[in-house]
């Protein structure tokens, strides 16, 4: 029965994860323009990363509902257009633990203006993707109130992506509490304005 077990975890696991990742596999990668604005001189910033665009609506309605600035991570070497390319490359990071170069570096000055910090991604590989973990590892968190959003196609939970938050948010000295984060699936992004609106407006109440 236990060696039953040692063969088949492991298959049904590698199973389902191509079924999760086949969900979104018709998507396309979305143009690798940075999109940022700091000039609203408040005090809430909004970080997303997206590989085919969702989370950059959701950043928008977020920014825009608290009149946030707002900086899209992108990857220094940007990710193949094939979504197949792209699953393997961003496992190969998962996996090795590798921090990948990104576009956004934000200094200790600039951050420090910021109380509130959005973090948006989409659910990668069970996780929270790798660029990401580098923006996160690098800026200044320390006494900030980080919130989570994130779309999926079936890790609706956000798999592993909030307890790895939880953990860097807590090294960080952010405060970061897993249940107040969004989850939104991938194909109801686009309906999902004012739940993204509602979200946000229920968070300073
Ligand atoms: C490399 C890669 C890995 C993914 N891994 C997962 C996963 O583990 N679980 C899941 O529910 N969705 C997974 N997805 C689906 C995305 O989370 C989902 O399509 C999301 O809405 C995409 O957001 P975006 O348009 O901002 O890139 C993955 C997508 C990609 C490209």
């Amino acid at each position: 029965m236990k060696k039953l077990a040692r063969i088949f975890i492991p298959v049904l696991t590698f199973a389902l994860a191509l079924l999760s990742l086949a969900g979104c596999a018709e998507r396309n990668r979305a143009d690798q323009n940075a999109d940022a604005d700091f000039s609203k001189k408040g005090d809430v910033l909004v970080v997303y990363f997206t590989w085919s665009g969702h989370l950059r609506s959701m950043a928008h309605w977020i920014a825009d509902e608290v009149g946030a600035d707002y900086a899209r991570i992108l990857r220094k070497e940007e990710y193949p257009v094939s979504y197949n390319e792209t699953a393997d490359v961003a496992k190969k990071e998962k996996d090795e633990n590798i921090y990948p170069e990104i576009n956004l570096s934000l200094s200790d000055k600039e951050m420090k203006r910021y109380k509130t910090v959005f973090v948006g991604f989409p659910v990668w590989w069970y996780d929270v993707p790798m660029p990401v973990m580098t923006f996160l590892k690098q800026a200044n968190l320390q006494g900030k109130n980080v919130y989570a959003f994130f779309s999926h196609e079936g890790s609706s939970d956000g798999a592993g992506s909030l307890p790895t938050l939880e953990k860097l948010m807590l090294a960080k000295g952010a405060a970061f509490d897993k249940k107040t984060a969004l989850s939104v699936r991938g194909s109801k992004v686009k309906d999902s304005e004012t739940v993204v609106r509602e979200w946000v407006k229920a968070l300073s109440k």
